[in-house]
């Protein structure tokens, strides 16, 4: 079983399906720092500012010739070394995403090619900053049904190509990288007791870019409105980001039967530190529960409670038989949140 000292969510609905676990993790960031002050240069904007208002001091930036697919296949990489698994032995690889290397091929194809995982099916998922827990629900279906036994899901952005580095409203905020986890079974051991997921598409224009698919096909004119890069109505996606973290965080601690208090390390998407400190205080969360590393790699969207788990486990904040609490949310909107025993 997956753990005995806590509440199988998944025995209360008569699920039967084998226990899913993170045999390991891995991630990559772009060598390319760019700091506040590199952005005071770009648009009227300070590093006092950058800082108050969100808690960023600098992000991470892919180089021209580096793309999603690349950074994701590096993540990719290091979580396989990382737990002994040969690309052979992958069955599928899910990439959550909003920057692809292009519309299609999916960026998972690209990257089965990448690491050589010739017997791996391929897709990806686009839910935004949510898209991981997305991905790490959908392999955990996979796993729990013994439809395969080895599942690659990756989390990985290029945003510095979807940011209008003129618009001081958003350029400032975002980031590029990559964070990767192996799904399988492994009984007596660690795993995931639950995750759970959410959508409102009413809400689908606080955070879009509305160029590049079949409503905008790309053109000159499209492209001289500015229609591929990302728009956002900053204060409304803060509001909709605290409500809808607190609710999923709280669901997916009902499912487990746990209290707050019983979290080692909450991992929340890593957007603004002022939206994580709303979600920590309406949980009652201590300070020393929340993992942050935005200050240095801004938001990375499906990247960002990746790349936070795997510094998490590497730096040693996170230990096996640990509970963490994982609580994302992003465009669509969707959100979502998982419980792991690590
Ligand atoms: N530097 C300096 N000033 C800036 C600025 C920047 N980078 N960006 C915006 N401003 C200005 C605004 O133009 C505005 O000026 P005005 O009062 O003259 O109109 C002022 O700062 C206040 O803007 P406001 O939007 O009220 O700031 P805010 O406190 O809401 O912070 C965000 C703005 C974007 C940091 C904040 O709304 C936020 O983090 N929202 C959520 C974004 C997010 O996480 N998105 C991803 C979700 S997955």
């Amino acid at each position: 079983m997956t753990s005995k000292r806590f509440k199988n969510p998944r025995a209360e609905h008569g699920y039967q399906g084998r226990p899913c676990s993170i045999l390991s993790v891995g991630s990559y960031v772009p060598e390319r720092i760019m700091t506040n002050a590199e952005l005071e240069k770009l648009v009227d904007t300070s590093d006092d500012w950058i800082t108050t208002r969100t808690g960023i001091k600098e992000r991470r930036i892919a180089a021209d010739n580096e793309f999603t697919s690349d950074m994701a296949a590096m993540a990719a990489r290091r979580a396989m070394d990382a737990g002994k698994i040969t690309a052979d032995q992958i069955d599928l690889i899910i990439v959550a995403t909003i920057t692809p290397d292009m519309l299609f091929p999916s960026t998972a194809c690209l990257v089965q090619h990448k690491i050589g995982a010739r017997r791996a099916a391929a897709f990806d998922v686009e839910a935004a900053c949510s898209g991981f827990i997305y991905a790490l629900e959908i392999g955990q279906q996979f796993i729990t049904s013994r439809t395969y036994d080895t599942v690659l899901i990756i989390g990985a952005e290029k945003l510095s190509s979807i940011v209008d580095w003129k618009d001081r409203n958003t350029c400032v905020l975002f980031g590029d990288g990559a964070g990767a986890a192996i799904l399988q079974s492994l009984p007596n051991s660690h795993g995931l007791l639950t995750a759970c997921m959410g959508a409102d598409g009413e809400k689908s224009e606080l955070l879009y870019m509305p160029g590049g698919g079949s409503m905008c096909p790309a053109s000159a004119n499209s492209v001289a409105a500015g229609l591929h890069f990302l728009r956002m109505d900053g204060k409304e996606t803060f509001k909709n980001a605290v409500n809808a973290m607190y609710t999923a965080a709280l669901e997916a601690l009902r499912r487990c039967e746990l209290k707050i208090s019983q979290i080692k390390c909450v991992i929340p998407h890593q957007a603004n530190r002022r939206i994580l400190e709303a979600v920590g205080e309406r949980l009652g969360v201590t300070k020393d529960q929340v993992f942050v590393n935005l200050d240095r790699y801004g938001n990375t969207s499906a990247a960002s409670v990746a790349i936070a788990l795997d510094e998490a486990v590497s730096t040693g904040v996170v230990k096996r038989g640990d509970l963490v609490l994982l609580v994302v949310f992003g465009a669509g909107l969707t959100w979502a949140a998982a419980v792991i025993e690590w």
